[in-house]
């Protein structure tokens, strides 16, 4: 209902209603986290391409997350899109309730938490998600300066290719492999907007999860950190620079690279002082694909770590779940 959106009722909660509790061993356990850790940063202005793809697998295999720096989408391109994000979740309350659904199903809507349909606890963030290939088809919905996210989409989609054939040069594959087995990608955004929280040692952002797409290209707001990552059994909290984008594998470039690339559990956690918003872009096959690694990959490991599936079936898989049950692609082997 639109009239739970933490962006319209947060500011009048003085703590936290109970429906956002987690239980005492769910917790975020913010005192672990590693707060001086660094994800690997490539900087693809470089004219040392091999340097950057030996770099892009280092990062692929070992954390599945890297920075990326001198990545060619404009700095002014990056600040509109943050802030029209920022406005949309200043609107007045009934504006934002005509784009209010609980649907996963739409291809473009206003929610909050995750998937209120399923979940017990809820999440501290109301998200814009929208649909952004073919653009034509989604410019009239867009809420406001249409033009802005157009061109942040564009400019997004250029860069997921380029690094898509990175990652497959990075595999011994040839340049065009990933983007050719991918289909005719669809490209989704979330929108997400994390009110400052009166007890976030108690409730995350979003909930440790793996994000079921191939690729994740995300903006975040660099003054307020959240992001955290799964490694070596430690959460890990990732800074962000201005300018940079944070890159992680999805579970599809997972299954497609046969397991050696990693799609990693991350979270986001929320501020006692701050808002933050990040603008997450996802590159995704088209429903159709079929998801089977190739021939080199499957003889050099000897066998193949998943079945065959459609990416239909699998996105149909990863929304009848909790999100933090154990990784999706455990089910496809
Ligand atoms: C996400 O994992 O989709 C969002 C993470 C973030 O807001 O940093
Ligand atoms: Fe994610």
């Amino acid at each position: 209902m639109a009239d739970q959106l933490l962006s319209t009722v947060s500011r009048k909660l003085r703590s936290l209603p109970a429906s956002y509790v987690r239980p005492e061993s769910q917790r975020p356990r913010l005192h672990e986290v590693i707060s001086d850790a660094a994800i690997p940063t490539v900087d693809l202005g470089s004219p040392d391409q091999h340097q950057i793809v030996a770099q892009i697998a280092d990062a692929c295999t070992h954390y599945g997350f890297f920075q990326v720096v001198n990545h060619g989408v404009g700095n002014k391109s990056m600040r509109l899109m943050m802030e029209v994000a920022q406005e949309f979740f200043q609107l007045p309350a009934e504006e934002k309730a005509k784009l209010y659904s609980d649907d996963p199903a739409k291809k473009i809507r206003l929610s909050t938490s995750f998937n209120i349909r399923k979940e017990t606890v809820r999440n501290w963030r109301d998200y814009l998600r929208l649909h952004c290939y073919p653009l034509e088809d989604f410019t009239p919905e867009w809420p406001s300066n249409p033009e802005v996210v157009s061109d942040y989409c564009k400019e997004v989609r250029g860069l997921g290719f380029r690094l898509l054939g990175l990652i497959s040069l990075s595999l011994g594959l040839e340049e065009e492999y990933m983007v050719k087995v991918l289909g005719e990608q669809e490209q989704h955004m979330a929108i997400n907007y994390y009110p400052k929280c009166p007890a976030p040692d108690l409730t995350y952002g979003l909930q440790a999860h793996t994000d079921p797409n191939a690729l994740t290209i995300l903006l975040q707001d660099h003054t307020v950190d959240g992001l955290q990552i799964r490694k070596d059994d430690k959460w890990i909290a990732v800074g962000s620079h201005p300018h940079s984008f944070i890159i992680n594998i999805g579970d599809q470039l997972q299954a497609l690279s046969n397991g050696r690339y990693k799609s990693v559990w991350h979270r986001a956690i929320v501020n006692a002082n701050k808002d933050r918003m990040s603008v997450a872009s996802f590159l995704c096959p088209s429903n159709r694909v079929l998801i089977s690694p190739p021939e080199k990959l499957l003889s050099e490991a000897g066998r193949a770590m998943y079945k065959n599936y459609t990416y239909e079936e699998y996105y149909d898989r990863f929304w009848s779940r909790n999100l933090d049950d154990e990784h999706c692609l455990e089910l496809f082997k």
